[in-house]
């Protein structure tokens, strides 16, 4: 652990299991006989992708985004993305696989950009949901692996100045005087 950083377990590695495995039947199910163009978002997304994609029985094709967003207290943040798809995805339909939707932002920069290059379908698969946090307006997501209060979580691809994505559990970070 570093410093004064204290970390407590939210869900368990066992929790994150049973939980993908419910998650990747109801994506078989839904996209029985359809090839997926899974899209992870860097870098929290890539454990979560990681595993829901050998759980999945579709053919699937694997890319990744990178998004950040600049912004300070005067305006409004902006979304730049940093890496976009190697794979056109125009016809193809594309499963976004997040680590953790919080305002909605890179979210909803993300799904615009697929959409403008012309996929067969979107759909949204996300980790964690911090809906208390919605800056922007989104449509829902059709996979949520588990919804969160506002706490600042770490573990399992999320991190906190890059540390703690190794983790295999999520824990909430909390700060020691
Ligand atoms: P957005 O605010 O929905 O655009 O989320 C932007 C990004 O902030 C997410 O993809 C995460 O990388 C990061 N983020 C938001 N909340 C948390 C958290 O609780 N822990 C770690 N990263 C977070
Ligand atoms: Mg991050």
């Amino acid at each position: 652990m570093y410093k004064n950083e204290c970390i407590c377990t939210l869900f368990s590695a066992s929790q994150i299991e049973m939980r993908l495995e419910e998650l990747a039947a109801e994506i078989n199910n839904d996209y029985m006989g359809k090839e997926i163009l899974l899209v992870g978002t860097l870098k929290g997304a890539y454990i979560f992708m990681a595993d829901l994609s050998r759980k999945l029985t579709s053919l699937v094709e694997i890319d990744f985004m990178k998004a950040s967003s600049y912004g300070d207290s005067t305006r409004p943040s902006e979304l730049k993305i940093e890496k976009m798809l190697s794979i056109d995805p125009a016809g193809k339909h594309v499963l976004l696989v997040e680590d953790i939707v919080d305002t909605g932002r890179t979210l909803l920069g993300l799904r615009d950009t697929i959409i403008e290059q012309n996929a067969a379908s979107l759909r949204i698969c996300t980790l964690l949901d911090k809906p208390s946090r919605r800056e922007v307006e989104l449509p829902a997501c059709e996979y949520v692996g588990f919804t969160i209060p506002d706490e600042f979580v770490v573990g399992y691809g999320l991190d906190y100045a890059q540390r703690y994505r190794c983790l295999p559990y999520i824990g909430i970070l909390s700060f020691e005087n």
